[in-house]
């Protein structure tokens, strides 16, 4: 029989840990875990019951009595916020401008790392993130730290938004993505850094087969030896 691993991606935004997580879960038929989607289903709860996002006794109260699930219904991901689907919602503006705030606070993280860790830790999963390779799975098999130019993600970005009819500013984009990329390798609590043991992908000129290909590569290998 051969054993599930799990398989840590972190890196910054638009470095394209979601799109390879997803398409490697699927080829090896494990389960993706899109640990961003949890701190945003929870910014866009505070958002939207006007908490003070800047008081971690405030937020953690509410987040204690907080559902949030990911269920997946083929290749798309739903976030079910205490039931309701709110994928689209946590994607605006105002959750991607406030969430680096909400997830640097240290009970939230403890809370939401308490969390990932139980949907993970039975292997065969492919969870991304920020600080999965460094706190949430410390033993995966498997660690990949992906990154990209700053430029690079922003249009990424950007041609997403436009390719689903969004309205864009790829200026606006570039900024948000250097204010976050600052306050995530920059907080106390668990920063944004490659584990020791990743292997970084610089994907600034690769496509996403590429990328997947190569963490299949790096996955089967470590299959095939445990
Ligand atoms: O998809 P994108 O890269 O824009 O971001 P995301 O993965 O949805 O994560 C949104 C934000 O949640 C990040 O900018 C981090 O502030 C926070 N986050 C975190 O702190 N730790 C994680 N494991 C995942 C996300
Ligand atoms: O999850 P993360 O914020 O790291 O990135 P994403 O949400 O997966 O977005 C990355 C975007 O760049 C998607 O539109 C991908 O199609 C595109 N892309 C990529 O992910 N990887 C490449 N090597 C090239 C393009």
């Amino acid at each position: 029989m051969t054993k599930k691993i799990s398989i840590a991606i972190d890196g910054p935004a638009g470095a394209g840990k979601s799109t390879v997580a997803k398409i490697v879960a699927d080829r090896l038929s494990y389960i993706y875990i899109d640990t961003g989607a949890m701190y945003r289903a929870f910014t866009y709860k505070a958002i939207k019951e006007h908490i003070n996002i800047r008081s971690e006794e405030d937020l953690i109260r509410v987040l204690k009595e907080t559902t949030i699930e990911l269920k997946h219904d083929g290749q798309k991901q739903i976030v079910l916020l205490d039931g309701k689907d709110v994928t689209k919602e946590i994607r605006e503006p105002d959750v991607t401008n406030n969430v680096s705030i909400v997830a640097a606070h240290k009970l939230i993280r403890d809370e939401m790392v308490a969390r990932q860790k139980a949907l993970g830790n039975a292997g065969g999963v492919v969870m991304d993130g920020r600080d999965i390779g460094t706190n949430v799975l410390p033993h995966a098999e498997l660690k990949i730290f992906l990154l990209a130019s700053a430029d690079i993600r922003a249009e990424r970005r950007h041609k997403e938004n436009m390719e689903k009819g969004y309205p864009s500013d790829l200026a606006k984009i570039k900024t948000n993505i250097l204010a976050r990329d600052k306050q995530d390798t920059e907080r106390k609590i668990s920063p944004l850094r490659k584990a020791e043991d990743a292997i970084e992908i610089d994907t600034s000129f690769l496509s996403v087969d590429e990328v997947v290909s190569k963490i299949i590569h790096l996955a089967n290998e470590r299959i095939e030896v445990s």
